[in-house]
């Protein structure tokens, strides 16, 4: 379809909505109102996402008033060349109805490579705030620029973070690895200060059926910081447990109780329809709303994998709890037996397969792994991870043994000769054999491999090797952009202390930053891959300054799978 033609469907179809509103207030103008208030507006932005070299996603919800008796909407959308939208590329209509949440979702095909490209939408003649979105490169690829985001609790703190992000002009795509909401009531997690920044959560309560989820997005997605980030930059989006509930796996969930709130597979299901219902997401498979790992190729550059370690496949979590004797004694034998059973899964087998196949595939020089937790081995003496002594105290305690380790008494020697576990079950470390698996593959493929993570709400970076000490890549961990980090559990320790003690005691992890929120920004080029961490002073204020972190890259070839300081 040419350009003129488009532009003059989309007046067509403005036309028979505005005449459509004319007959909806002629048959019910008791009090002669001019306007039918069923269109009421676009109150939680636009969105556009999962772009590929001829397509993308984009996304709007509308809101008509609350007396729709059930019907459905005609919506008309956009896609320009320019943002005065005098280049109609593509145009189109679709019902907004209720079963969809009168969300409404398009994939616009036909798109030309490495170009931006604007976007709206009409709903009885109102029209959306207009969206800006970008189609993937193909061929040669000179740069990649992907901004990285993860856990944005709306009542722990304003969304800077987003804000931030969306100043950025030369961002190719925005990540986000997970925990888009969160699920707790309005006063559960991160609250405390949520009534006086006015960011209480709806509904109030813990969300549980498909209502719950869909007001949580909602709210959520009034945000202007937010919305100004969707309007800006095409996002790329996989959940972690959060937008289900706390440690969730494959069946059941940390934080959900059957006996009282209900079958977690019913639960599971309707968070499934509201996050497909309000995310840009593109499913691979239509009729599977649980599978959302996929790929994106930037060219001969970068193949990003984003991957569901979370629900698809993830075995329940081991518990330190189920190996302490009564007397406190801890049965390290049968931990690791079961931690290193060589069938349990993180992924499940069938997305294992495929991510064995889309790296075989891919002759890009990056293999990123868009995903959820903490892939690099992250192991910290016993007894800090079994609550046994303080952190300071194990710091002060270190700083003994090498200053004057002839002062060390028996019970201190006795605390330092205590093994390293992992200090999170949750993550790749509670999945050994899983993670020795996707680290075989890309050893044996010879691939460049960078793992992005986020989940745990401070920043970390690390090498990857694997149990037999050989290289395989680097992992780039990102803070969150509100929910509070070990500045919250450690509160009176030095921030700076508790990051330069982790990396002492963590031998692959190169830097940790334990009290900031903030982002990544990975930039991929032919010759390295960088990760330059950005932080807010606070997100308890709209006012705020940003604070510089550590950028850290990584060269491409067999010999360079370590992070280096740039
Ligand atoms: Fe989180």
């Amino acid at each position: 379809m040419k350009p003129s033609d488009s532009r003059r469907q989309f007046i067509r179809h403005f036309a028979a909505s505005t005449a459509a509103v004319s007959s909806a207030v002629a048959l019910s103008a008791c009090g002669g109102n001019s306007v039918d208030p069923i269109y009421a507006s676009f109150e939680h932005g636009v969105a556009s996402g999962d772009p590929l070299g001829d397509r993308v996603i984009i996304w709007t919800r509308v809101t008509p008033s609350s007396n729709t008796d059930g019907r459905d909407f005609d919506v008309t959308w956009q896609v320009a060349s320019d943002e005065q939208f005098s280049k109609i590329i593509k145009s189109g209509n679709l019902a907004a109805s209720a079963n969809r949440d009168y969300t409404v979702k398009v994939d616009v095909t036909g798109l030309s490579p490495n170009s931006v490209y604007f976007y709206r939408f009409n709903f009885g003649g109102r029209i959306s705030p207009v969206g800006r979105t970008k189609t993937l490169p193909v061929g040669k690829v000179d740069q990649v620029k992907l901004a990285v985001m993860t856990c944005s609790n709306y009542p722990a703190g304003y969304f800077n973070v987003y804000a931030e992000i969306a100043k950025l002009t030369d961002i190719d795509a925005a990540v986000h690895l997970g925990d888009y909401i969160y699920e707790y009531p309005f006063d559960g997690y991160a609250s405390e200060n949520a009534a006086s920044m006015n960011r209480l959560v709806e509904p109030k309560t813990e969300i549980i059926t498909l209502t719950d989820y869909r007001s949580r997005y909602a709210i959520y997605r009034k945000d202007l910081d937010l919305q100004a980030l969707h309007a800006k930059i095409p996002l790329i989006a996989v959940w972690d447990d959060h937008e289900f509930a706390n440690d969730t796996w494959i069946d059941g969930a940390e934080n959900h109780d059957p006996a009282t709130e209900g079958p977690f597979s019913a639960r599971r299901t309707a968070a499934l329809q509201a996050y497909n219902e309000w995310m840009p997401i593109r499913l691979p498979d239509p009729s599977k709303n649980n599978r959302i790992y996929r790929s994106f190729d930037f060219g001969d550059l970068v193949s990003l994998h984003m991957l569901d370690t979370r629900l698809i496949g993830r075995e329940k979590q081991l518990s330190y709890a189920n190996y302490m004797s009564s007397t406190g004694a801890f049965d390290a034998a049968k931990f690791t037996l079961d931690m290193s059973n060589p069938t349990r899964q993180l992924m499940g087998v069938e997305q294992t397969t495929w991510l064995q196949a889309q790296l075989t595939k891919s002759s890009a020089t990056w293999q990123i792994l868009g995903q959820q937790v903490l892939m690099a081995r992250m192991n910290i003496p016993a007894p800090l991870v079994l609550g046994q002594i303080s952190f300071g105290d194990y710091t002060n305690l270190l700083g003994k043994a090498q200053i004057a380790p002839a002062t060390l008494t028996d019970k201190e020697k006795l605390i330092l000769a205590q093994p390293a576990i992992p200090y999170n079950l949750d993550a790749w470390d509670g999945y050994v054999a899983a993670r020795e698996t996707v680290f075989g593959t890309a050893k044996a493929l010879n691939k460049n491999l960078i793992a992005l993570a986020g989940d745990t709400h401070n920043t970390w970076a690390s090498d990857l090797t694997d149990m037999n000490g050989n290289a395989i890549g680097v992992e780039f961990g990102v803070t969150s952009v509100t929910s509070p980090g070990f500045e919250e559990i450690f509160p009176k320790e030095d921030p700076a202390k508790v990051a330069g003690g982790l990396e002492q005691i963590i031998g692959p992890l190169v830097y940790a930053e334990t009290k900031n929120r903030g982002f990544m920004i990975v930039t991929a080029t032919p010759t390295e891959t960088r990760s330059e961490w950005r932080y807010v002073s606070t997100v308890k204020s709209k006012t705020y300054t940003m604070v510089a972190g550590k950028t850290l890259r990584v060269l491409p070839g067999a010999s360079n799978r370590k992070l280096l300081p740039v």
